[in-house]
């Protein structure tokens, strides 16, 4: 017999898991999935890339929203891994873009290997990406592969728009967050919502997930922007002040100008116009007129913005389940995060 407690049958309450247990179920099913040897180095960069970890947000966010939905988390193990390989796909092509040496501390696929091994392991496994879906029936697999597609759309849209704004001073706020909503956050939604379908959910109730995965993947991306200039190289895993040096009109960026003087302004224009040999100086100079003008403290109320918002979308869902409760709890540690 099945017995409910508001929406959820109590049966799946029993087994309901931490947000460590949704890790390592995601994990012992990513270390199970095989890939050819051969040609070395085609698959030995994806090997590595996906062995070099990182947060496994995004597929967490998957197994979660379809036990919030009712369903199971091993029911949506094939769409997290979908989401988790894209991820990485999209890692390998903008550190090439971006011009980064360092990924999850260690080397970044192209500096290990070359630019044209990242692109073709890139593209192979955005491929093999598209593969896990193979793994759902008919209609699942339709609904599913067109909420992917566009996403990935977006996303590429997103990282040209990040790529045009370096070359641009000028750039709008509202094109700033249009950018990373399209480059960073429409995949968080995508997750979710992927994971709702895959547990059964309702479209409203899907839809009510990805609005909060978008809030929460806006709230990501800020945060991300914050730690690139201010994070702790010993534990962001990527380069300190690499946004910097590429020139990027990041939210920090975009705060500054607001808030600064006329004399800081034309100072942070020109430095970030640049591309000097003395890297460390540009990033200190820079550094100190985001502390100036309180770009730093602004862009934390920011992030606190959006992750309220992505609480109210939540809330909309009207689900009570302990997965809800566990969703609540990763949006919150998210804006504290460190990596
Ligand atoms: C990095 O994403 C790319 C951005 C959208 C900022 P993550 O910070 O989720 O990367 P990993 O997977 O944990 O390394
Ligand atoms: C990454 O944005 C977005 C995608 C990978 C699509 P960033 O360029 O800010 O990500 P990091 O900082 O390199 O992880
Ligand atoms: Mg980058
Ligand atoms: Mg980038
Ligand atoms: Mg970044």
């Amino acid at each position: 017999m099945l017995i409910f407690l508001g929406v959820v049958p109590l049966q799946k309450i029993i087994f309901m898991h931490s947000i460590g247990d949704y890790q390592k179920l995601f994990s012992a099913h990513l270390e199970s999935l095989s890939l050819p040897e051969q040609p070395e180095r085609l698959f030995e960069p994806i090997r590595y890339i996906l062995k070099l970890g990182g947060k496994r947000m995004r597929p967490v966010l998957s197994l979660m929203a379809s036990e919030a939905c009712g369903g199971s988390a091993q029911d949506a193990l094939a769409a997290a891994t979908s989401v988790e390989l894209f991820h990485n796909f999209s890692l390998i092509h903008d550190d090439i873009m971006d011009a980064a040496d360092l990924r999850r501390g260690q080397a970044t696929v192209h500096k290990k290997w070359d630019s044209n091994t990242g692109i073709l392991s890139g593209d192979a496994l955005l491929v093999i990406s598209y593969q896990q879906l193979n793994h759902y029936n008919k209609d699942l697999f339709q609904s599913l592969t067109q909420l992917f597609s566009q996403t990935a759309l977006e996303v590429c849209i997103g990282q040209q728009m990040d790529m045009d704004f370096e070359l641009q001073t000028e750039v709008v706020m509202d094109d700033y967050l249009e950018m990373i909503r399209l480059k960073t956050a429409v995949l968080l939604g995508c997750s979710l919502q992927m994971g709702a379908l895959a547990g059964g959910g309702s479209d409203q109730t899907a839809q009510h997930l990805y609005d909060f995965g978008v809030h929460l993947g806006m709230a990501f991306q800020l945060q991300d922007d914050y730690l690139d200039a201010f994070g702790d190289p010993k534990t962001f895993g990527k380069k300190v002040g690499g946004d910097i040096v590429e020139n990027k009109k990041t939210i920090l960026y975009h705060l500054a100008l607001q808030y600064a003087t006329p004399e800081q302004r034309v100072e942070l224009l020109d430095l970030m116009s640049q591309n000097p040999a003395d890297e460390a100086k540009k990033i200190e100079k820079v550094k100190t007129l985001y502390v100036q003008t309180s770009a730093d403290k602004k862009t934390q109320q920011q992030v606190a913005l959006f992750t309220q918002k992505a609480m109210n979308s939540l809330d909309q869902t009207q689900l009570e389940s302990q997965a809800y409760q566990h969703m609540k709890a990763f949006a919150r540690d998210l804006m504290h995060r460190t990596q």
